[in-house]
């Protein structure tokens, strides 16, 4: 069986990621492995997960000796990562553990809004306690595991609440992605684009070469690949820049600006990888405009964004496009009316534009709202 193993080298906050296709059954033995003793675990997850993989997570656990494992319930969809849910989390940890000296190992058992939301509450709970993340999706697996951005969206905000905090360990068996919808595969493959397309020449080639189509198949050796690269992609950044002060992390942001406001805006009606692969479209547009790159990177991402099955348009209602500009102007990276974009400068490379003019801007998004 294939297996990988990334390390994120954070000095003192070091981590693993292991990746591997039905290990699920070896979590607790991992986790013992990596110097992880605690004695309970408070399981952070959803319905739907949890249906699948608790039981063999909280088996797993009691077999390596964890006495307690305590399972805390959030809801599915990104509506629920918010901050009532957040103090439910955290109101969870104290009623289960309110003796300060028996602190619970969190274990987050979920998609990207389970990883963030349940990351957030154990990096404030007690001032921070250690977490682990097992993503269960395609896009957790690539970005939102790794990397220690943990959040809640607030006030129509998306991530305006949260905190950096490293997990322990990341634990991701990539045989849980059966269960997972079609439609989230594709999502999960926009970030893999997305990393391609501006960090790494060779993976986009690779995904050109068909490594996309068996992704998409879930071929368990080109997915432990294709994760593997992406996560030390992701690492290489936030190793740099771990706390997203000197530029180096904006490259995730690829698609990001435009697509966080879409994602917003459109009411949920678009997951979060469907929302960035149109944000990608209209930034690529943009860089074709400014200059910044040639026809031919645009051709070769949008064939790829078509093969995954990902929209590049999206036709919402009458006042979608001054929501999208309003969402989009509360943007963390903007200040004082200037705006930042990542923008492509060849395959496997980008460069920041910032004060991009506001009218280029509105065509670009208009140019992906129908
Ligand atoms: N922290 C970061 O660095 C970072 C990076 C990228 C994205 N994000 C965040 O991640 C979130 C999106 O995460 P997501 O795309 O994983 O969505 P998600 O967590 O909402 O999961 C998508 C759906 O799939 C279901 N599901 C998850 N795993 C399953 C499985 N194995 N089998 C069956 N069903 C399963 C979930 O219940 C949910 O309904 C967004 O909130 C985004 O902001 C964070
Ligand atoms: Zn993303």
């Amino acid at each position: 069986m294939t297996t990988a193993r990334v390390l994120v080298d954070l000095g003192s906050r070091k981590y693993p990621i292991l990746i591997g296709s039905d290990t699920m059954g070896g979590l607790g033995a991992s986790l013992r492995e990596n110097g992880l003793t605690q004695r309970d675990a408070f399981v952070i997850t959803n319905p739907a997960v949890g249906a699948h993989y608790f039981d063999t997570v909280r088996q797993s656990l009691e077999d390596s000796g964890f006495r307690r494992v305590v399972r805390h319930d959030i809801p599915a969809t990104e509506q629920g990562k918010n901050w009532e849910e957040f103090t439910k989390a955290c109101a969870g940890m104290l009623e289960s553990f309110p003796d300060a000296g028996a602190i619970p190992l969190v274990v987050l058992l979920g998609g990207g809004v389970v990883g963030d939301l349940g990351g957030f509450a154990a990096a404030v709970f007690r001032r921070g306690v250690p977490f682990v993340q097992i993503p269960t999706t395609l896009l957790a697996a690539v970005d939102s595991s790794v990397g220690g951005k943990v959040a809640v969206n607030f006030g129509g905000v998306k991530n305006i609440m949260g905190a950096f905090s490293q997990p322990r360990l990341v634990f991701c068996d990539l045989g849980v992605l059966r269960t997972l919808d079609a439609r989230e595969v594709r999502s999960g493959t926009a970030e893999i684009i997305k990393y391609g397309a501006v960090c790494s020449e060779s993976l986009f080639r690779q995904l050109e070469d068909g490594a996309l189509e068996r992704v998409l198949a879930l071929e368990p050796g080109t997915l432990t690949d294709v994760v593997a690269q992406c996560c030390r992609l992701k690492a290489d950044v936030v190793e740099k820049d771990e706390l997203d002060k000197l530029g180096i992390r904006n490259v995730l942001n690829f698609g990001h600006t435009i697509g966080h406001g879409l994602e917003l805006s459109a009411e949920y009606a678009l997951t979060h990888g469907e929302a960035i692969a149109i944000g990608m479209v209209a930034a690529t547009r943009m860089a074709v405009k400014l200059g910044m790159v040639g026809p031919e990177f645009e051709n070769r991402l949008f064939s790829l964004i078509r093969r995954a099955g990902l929209p590049m348009s999206f036709s919402g209602t009458p006042g979608l496009y001054d929501a999208v500009i309003r969402a989009m102007q509360s943007d963390k990276k903007f200040r004082d009316g200037r705006n930042l974009f990542v923008l492509p400068t060849a395959i496997g490379a980008w460069a920041p534009r910032e004060n991009v003019d506001w009218g280029l801007v509105g065509d670009c998004v208009r140019g992906v709202i129908s």
